[in-house]
């Protein structure tokens, strides 16, 4: 039987730490000398640097034993490789659906439309009550599909790389489906849509 090289979920593998690449910015937040050491930036100030970078946002759902269903609201999502097909996204490392994201098979990342801030919102709260009301279709290892979203990618859960205080997971993309609509956006901490092009 072929077995593709993404088959076997694999051990979280610590990344290689990487020389630093300087850039010129207009405004530069250093605690230098860091002599190697690492620098204590202002979280509130570095989140605001990240707030800069808009996103859209997903939410991603699994399945566990027991018929438990997770989900979160994620932006961390990007696309990494066309060919094999390969996505990533980011999860707190003490997020209670993480035993969960671990060890299943699959996972399915929907990509919200405008319409969705609602569900984004719901998401991204601890509450037992997420797929509530929802028409929840099983997809692939019973990952929960959520209707109506513009983008969904059922994902092989490929491998996973400890990342500071989140795990990276790689996903090998095995379906995807997508439609037209306007997406949702996130930018400087808030839900936001695209502005109409001229
Ligand atoms: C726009 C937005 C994006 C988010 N992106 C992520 C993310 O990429 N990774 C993550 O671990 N949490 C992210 N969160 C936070 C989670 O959605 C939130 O912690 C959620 O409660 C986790 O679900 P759980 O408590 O059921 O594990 C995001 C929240 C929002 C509002």
């Amino acid at each position: 039987m072929a077995v593709s090289s993404w088959a076997c979920p694999q051990k979280i593998q610590p990344f290689e730490r990487t020389g630093r690449v300087s850039m010129d910015k207009p405004t530069v937040r250093s605690s230098a000398p860091t002599d190697g050491a690492e620098p204590e930036f202002d979280p509130r100030d570095l989140r605001n640097a990240l707030g800069c970078f808009a996103t859209g946002v997903t939410i991603i759902t699994a399945a566990g034993p027991g018929d438990v269903q997770v989900g979160l609201t994620a932006n961390s999502f990007s696309s990494v490789s066309l060919n094999p097909a390969l996505v990533s996204w980011s999860l707190a490392s003490h997020a209670p659906s993480m035993p969960i994201f671990q060890d299943c098979s699959h996972y399915a990342i929907h990509v919200l439309s405008r319409q969705q801030q609602e569900l984004a919102i719901r998401f991204s709260q601890p509450r037992d009550d997420k797929f509530d009301g929802l028409k929840i279709q099983p997809g692939l290892g019973n990952a929960p599909i959520i209707p109506d979203a513009l983008a969904t990618f059922q994902c092989h859960n490929a491998y996973r790389h400890a990342g500071g205080d989140h795990v990276i997971f790689l996903g090998a993309v095995e379906k995807y489906d997508h439609t037209e609509g306007e997406p949702l956006v996130f930018h400087q901490g808030q839900f936001t849509d695209l502005a109409p092009t001229k």
